[in-house]
């Protein structure tokens, strides 16, 4: 694994937008995965400025999201299909028809076999939960999983409460690639930032291998490059 700690989350998004755009310019018709969060904002706001600015064009590229809550259409302003729409896809010259989520046919192992026809994830975003989550993979989650409808650990309803107007509004189930999917992506990039990602981010680095712990799982994938701000690598020992 490489570790980049940067100072601040901006810092780390203008770091991880440069990777991005790198991986498009070398091969513009990569096919990028996903993810949504708070986390991923600031990447996606500086790769809109960088296409804006007609520095990256992303007319060639496919995408997979990570995952989609159960139930919620992309009319839902709380779906992760608006959240791409309002954060990236409507700033940048993306074909709708290249971007993919795991809805309506594509709710099972139908995502992985779509991924594996488009030549395979070149380069998967993620983020990391406070419980160690990827995707929607919660604790728990078996390491050859595949794309398929979960429920999601209180922690997560919790945490993804601040999205809603009532937590009563958060859906309990979501349809996540499996971690055997996100596991066969060529290159990885996790991102974490804030102390409530600290001690997700120490066990998924210097714990053990572990389906508790789903993405300390990321220890076992050749090209896993993790950007995280100071505050998320308090925990770490051994930087
Ligand atoms: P966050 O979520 O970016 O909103 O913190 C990350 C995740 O749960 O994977």
């Amino acid at each position: 694994m490489k570790l980049t700690v940067l100072t601040s989350y901006e810092a780390l998004s203008k770091h991880a937008a440069t990777l991005v755009a790198a991986q498009i310019h070398a091969k513009p018709g990569s096919v990028l995965g996903l993810a949504t969060g708070s986390t991923p904002v600031g990447l996606y706001a500086h790769l809109a400025a960088m296409h804006k600015s007609g520095a990256l064009s992303l007319a060639g590229v496919t995408t997979f999201n990570l995952d989609e809550y159960e139930g919620l259409t992309a009319e839902h302003s709380q779906s992760y299909q608006a959240f791409m729409q309002q954060h990236l896809f409507g700033h940048v010259d993306l074909a709708p028809e290249k971007t993919h989520f795991p809805v309506g046919e594509l709710v099972s192992t139908a995502y992985d076999d779509a991924i594996r026809q488009a030549g395979g994830i070149d380069l998967q975003i993620l983020g990391i939960g406070g419980n160690g989550h990827i995707g929607f993979n919660e604790p728990g989650s078996s390491f050859d999983s595949r794309t398929r409808a979960v429920n999601l650990a209180a922690r997560t309803i919790q945490d993804n409460s601040r999205f809603f107007a009532q937590a009563s509004e958060v859906p309990h189930r979501a349809v996540t690639m499996g971690i055997a999917t996100i596991m066969e992506a060529r290159r990885i990039l996790l991102m974490a930032s804030g102390k409530q990602k600290a001690g997700a981010v120490a066990h998924a680095l210097e714990g053990p291998v572990h389906e508790r712990l789903p993405a300390s799982i990321l220890q076992r994938h050749s090209d896993v490059h993790v950007l995280i701000d100071e505050d998320a690598a308090a925990a770490l020992k051994h930087l």
